[in-house]
């Protein structure tokens, strides 16, 4: 850890309703960063949480720090390597310096529906993305569900000519960087936990994402409104280190497993519901929604989707190919 990570770490530890680990438990640290209620990675996380406390009690212990609280997407994976943390689920965008294959999920209007998406994650294809970085220590558990992304920006986005010009925020991937190119736009680089602050004090312009992180972040309070584009997708690996998995008793694996199968079955079959109430909450809240014509969406289908090209190579035509498959 380093002396912040540590401070932090301790400040939660003491300040938060954190799990009380007994003398003897293992301890399974799992840091996200996004919020917990009305987000389906938080929900399914404390579900994770609750559930290893009660049915491993004695022999492991989980706590979950979420909200950027122990550590931003950029720095878990390098902390997990090094054993401070032994769970993440960061979105499939910010695995790119790890593997190229995910770029397929962040490719713009690939899949037309989060079932599409688990459809996919569940081929055979999909299962198998699960290993593709055991070289580089990480194992992949499962897949998580967000949902499907919508653009803001701090002035109505109805055709793509309307973001020409603008600075929009993206996660580390250069797919998505080509794809706010294709639009016209700029695009930063940007951890989550500063979003926010950069939107209101205009260091950028716009944004993608889920309605869920865009209620749980409010950025719909600092942008002129939400364009439901549905144009990506938001999904999780929730990830571990090989050398900690290896170092788990046969039993104790197995249960873990077990429970976090089960978990990831009960709350992906919920994203696309906790997606619609975050949605409406923003709305509530005062919050503008656009939606587009088949004709205006059309538009953003014609601009975006030449990037594909350029990733054809990294993601393999052949996956391509399944997945436009799924979505007929
Ligand atoms: C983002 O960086 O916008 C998302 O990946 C955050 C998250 O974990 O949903």
């Amino acid at each position: 850890l380093t002396t912040a990570a540590t401070a932090l770490a301790l400040t939660v530890t003491a300040g938060a309703a954190m799990a009380d680990c007994d003398d003897g438990e293992m301890v399974i640290k799992f840091a996200h960063v996004t919020n917990t209620d009305k987000h389906p990675k938080g929900i399914a996380a404390s579900l994770l949480q609750d559930r290893v406390n009660e049915e491993m009690d004695g022999t492991a212990c989980m706590e979950v720090y979420p909200n950027s609280t122990l550590y931003n997407d950029d720095q878990v994976i390098e902390a997990m390597l090094q054993g401070d943390v032994q769970l993440a689920a960061p979105s499939l965008s910010k695995f790119e310096t790890f593997t190229k294959k995910y770029r397929i999920f962040d490719l713009p209007f690939m899949f037309k529906d989060i079932n599409a998406v688990d459809a996919f994650q569940n081929s055979e294809t999909g299962q198998a993305m699960l290993d593709t970085m055991q070289k580089r220590g990480l194992q992949g558990l499962a897949f998580w569900h967000n949902g499907m992304k919508q653009m803001s920006a701090n002035k109505p986005l109805l055709s793509p000519s309307d973001a020409e010009g603008l600075k929009f925020r993206v996660q580390p991937s250069e797919v998505l960087v080509a794809q706010m190119e294709a639009i016209g736009g700029s695009p930063q680089k940007m951890a989550f936990s500063e979003v926010y602050g950069a939107l209101q004090q205009g260091v950028v312009d716009g944004q993608e994402n889920t309605w869920s992180n865009i209620y749980g972040q409010k950025f719909f309070e600092v942008q002129d409104g939400i364009t439901e584009t549905n144009h990506g997708i938001i999904d999780y690996l929730v990830v571990t280190s090989v050398d900690w998995l290896d170092s788990l008793d046969a039993d104790v694996r197995d249960q873990f497993l077990t429970i976090l199968d089960e978990v990831t079955t009960t709350r992906n079959a919920e994203s696309a519901k906790v997606n619609a109430e975050a949605k409406q909450a923003i709305i509530d809240a005062g919050g503008t929604v656009r939606t587009l014509s088949p004709e205006q969406r059309q538009q953003w289908v014609d601009v975006m989707k030449p990037v594909w090209a350029e990733f054809t190579d990294d993601v393999g035509q052949e996956n391509i190919d399944a997945a436009q498959a799924i979505n007929a």
